[in-house]
């Protein structure tokens, strides 16, 4: 027998290592139901393998027994910043301490790229099962973790779009195994809307909008957050919570222009701008973060503060 945890209320079970592989002769993991709380996770059978050794699934959370804060980058728009901004944002929380799995949910799979990383697998497995969640997660970097996205989510989108009932809900059935395994859950997006940008607000409770301070944004904002008014009229759990300034260049007038005016229109949303860093451009082609590829660069600095915002810790060390 081998005991396992459960991740949720720390009840312990016993299990027997042969009966499971019995009983699923190929699969590599499976999810077991805790009796006592019903919470379903995720366990590896090669952790059952040694006799009365104690299995805990969970990661070492910084957040004990909360469920994730999930929250989603988005804008219709494209080239604002959402990827980078998922992804550094993502390495930021990691590094400090915090479990953090991205969920790439573009066809163009650019997280995974950004990371230096080249996935099999990813979310288009785990929405369609064929695969079990340990075998699509990829550990990109300590406390960081990856579901891809990519090309064959256009496939995934098909299977959605022929739904009878409860399409919208798809990712938010999906991801349930991870509520409790991490701090915090962050979704890339596409631009534009689609079946999946629906899905991506049945699941996310808070919104992150990147508005890059480049180009007029403020129609294509007021436009997005009209969109996103609808969803909350069927999904009340979420909610917008930063607007974030990207291409900050202090250098020209326009910029600083621009985000007067957000300040002064959204006033309680808005974070402290990204600044305009070429180190941001250049670091996705070494498959580094900013973190690593220019730590002392102005964004880096800016991505640290955003951190600390959505954390609500000034103290955090990085
Ligand atoms: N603060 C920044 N400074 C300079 N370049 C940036 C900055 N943020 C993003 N970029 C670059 O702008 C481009 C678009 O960013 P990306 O994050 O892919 O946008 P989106 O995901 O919204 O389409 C990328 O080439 C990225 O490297
Ligand atoms: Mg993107």
């Amino acid at each position: 027998m081998t005991v396992i945890v459960c991740p949720k209320c720390a009840k312990k079970h016993n299990i027997s290592a042969d009966i499971v592989k019995r009983k699923l002769p190929s699969a590599k993991s499976f999810i077991a139901k805790c009796k006592a709380c019903h919470n379903r996770f995720p366990v590896s059978i090669d952790q059952l393998g040694e006799k009365e050794k104690n299995v805990t699934v969970e990661p070492d959370r910084k957040i004990k027994n909360q469920p994730a804060r999930k929250l989603c980058i988005a804008l219709s728009k494209g080239g604002v910043g959402k990827t980078t901004t998922s992804t550094n944002l993502g390495a930021c929380l990691a590094l400090a301490g915090y479990k953090v799995l991205i969920v790439d949910t573009d066809t163009q799979g650019q997280v995974s790229y950004l990371l230096g990383k080249k996935p099999k697998s990813g979310l288009t497995e785990l929405l369609t099962a064929e695969l079990e969640p340990e075998e699509i997660l990829i550990k990109a970097r300590e406390n960081l973790w990856l579901l891809a996205g990519g090309k064959s989510l256009a496939g995934v989108k098909r299977i959605i779009d022929r739904k009878s009932f409860g399409a919208e809900w798809t990712l938010h059935e999906a991801m349930k195994p991870f509520e409790y395994r991490y701090d915090f859950i962050i979704i890339d997006t596409a631009p534009g809307w689609d079946q999946l940008s629906v899905n991506v607000f049945f699941y996310a409770t808070e919104v992150l909008v990147p508005v890059a301070l480049e180009f007029m944004p403020l129609q294509g904002l007021s436009e997005f957050l009209k969109s996103l008014g609808s969803i909350q009229r069927y999904r009340r759990d979420v909610e917008l919570k930063y607007i974030l300034p990207t291409f900050m260049d202090a250098r020209v007038k326009g910029p600083q222009e621009i985000f007067a005016k957000l300040k002064q229109l959204y006033p309680e949303y808005i974070c402290k701008p990204i600044r305009y860093s070429e180190s941001i451009s250049e670091a996705p082609s070494f498959g580094k973060t900013i973190f690593e590829f220019a730590p002392g660069c102005n964004a880096s600095a800016d991505y640290r503060e955003l951190a600390r915002k959505v954390t609500l810790d000034d103290s955090l060390l990085l």
